[in-house]
This record gives structure tokens, C-alpha cells and sequence, in this order.
């Protein structure tokens, strides 16, 4: 197994319940360690580049209100496997579809306020993790 290094992101509905730190010991409780964290609040320019991806789909301004409606907490997981692992922990993008113990599964409200994302891929863990952090901000 490759050790790897994904994105994640704690979204606006799980920073205004205070959990935080829930998540995190979820992460870290797969192995997964983080290697680089900081709070922060989109604007409306951030979500859009973040999201570009999904510029066409019909979610894309909701997700960008949502995502620009409070605090963030942006991290680089480290760990074997990290972008399947940490995926798998997080569960389905729809909480009603997460496996019970997942992250959606126990604190996600719905599909559009599930409390996390996660990189899809190695390839857009490594552009997303350049998108929100500098090199020195990352301390393996
Ligand atoms: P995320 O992993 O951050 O990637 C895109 C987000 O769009 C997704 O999680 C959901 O929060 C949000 N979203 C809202 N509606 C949908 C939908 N119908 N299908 C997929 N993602 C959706």
C-alpha cells in the first residue's frame, strides 16, 4: 500500500453543530493523520474554483450558498490508502445510503449538508490539496 495524502474538508452544517472534533477522531481512528489543518470561510470565488467540476450540474449555486454559509475546516490526511480509505470512512454522498458507523451515516443532515468532502481520486486529491494549501503549511 502507498502512503497518500488527500484533501478533506469539514462543511459549514457540521462547524455550526461544534463537531469538529467527532470527525476527526473518526478520521484518525482509521489511521488516517492529519497533516495540515486550518479554519477558514469561502467566498463565493473560492467555492466556484473548488467546484468547478460540477459547474453544470443542477446543485452547483446551491452547493457554492452552502458552502460559503459558515466556517470550514480544510485538512491534508495522510496515511496508506488515504483517498479510498478516507473515502470509506466518510460514506455515501447521501446519508441515506452511508453505512452505519460513517461519518454521513451518523452526522450528516442530507445529501447537500453531509458534513464532509473528500477527494475522488490521487490525481484531484493532489490538485485540490495545491489549491488550498501552501507546501510549508504541511508538516507530515
Ligand atoms: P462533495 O463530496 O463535497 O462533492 C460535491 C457535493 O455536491 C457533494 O459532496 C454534495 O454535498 C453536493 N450535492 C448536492 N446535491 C448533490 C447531488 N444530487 N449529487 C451529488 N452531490 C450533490
Amino acid at each position: 500500500m502507498a502512503t497518500e495524502r488527500t484533501l478533506s474538508i469539514i462543511k459549514p452544517d457540521a462547524t455550526a453543530r461544534n463537531i469538529t472534533g467527532k470527525i476527526v477522531d473518526k478520521l484518525e481512528s482509521v489511521g488516517l493523520r492529519v497533516v495540515a489543518q486550518k479554519r477558514a470561510r469561502w467566498s463565493e470565488a473560492d467555492a466556484q474554483k473548488f467546484y468547478e467540476v460540477h459547474k453544470e450540474r443542477p446543485f452547483y449555486n446551491d452547493l457554492v450558498a452552502f458552502m460559503t454559509s459558515g466556517p470550514i475546516v480544510l485538512q491534508v490526511l495522510e496515511g496508506d490508502d488515504a483517498v479510498a480509505k478516507n473515502r470509506a470512512v466518510m460514506g455515501a454522498t447521501n446519508p441515506e445510503e452511508a453505512e452505519a458507523g460513517t461519518i454521513r451515516a451518523e452526522f450528516a443532515e442530507n445529501i447537500e449538508r453531509n458534513s464532509v468532502h473528500g477527494s475522488d481520486s490521487p490525481e484531484n486529491a493532489a490538485n485540490e490539496i495545491a489549491l488550498c494549501f501552501s507546501d510549508d503549511e504541511i508538516v507530515g
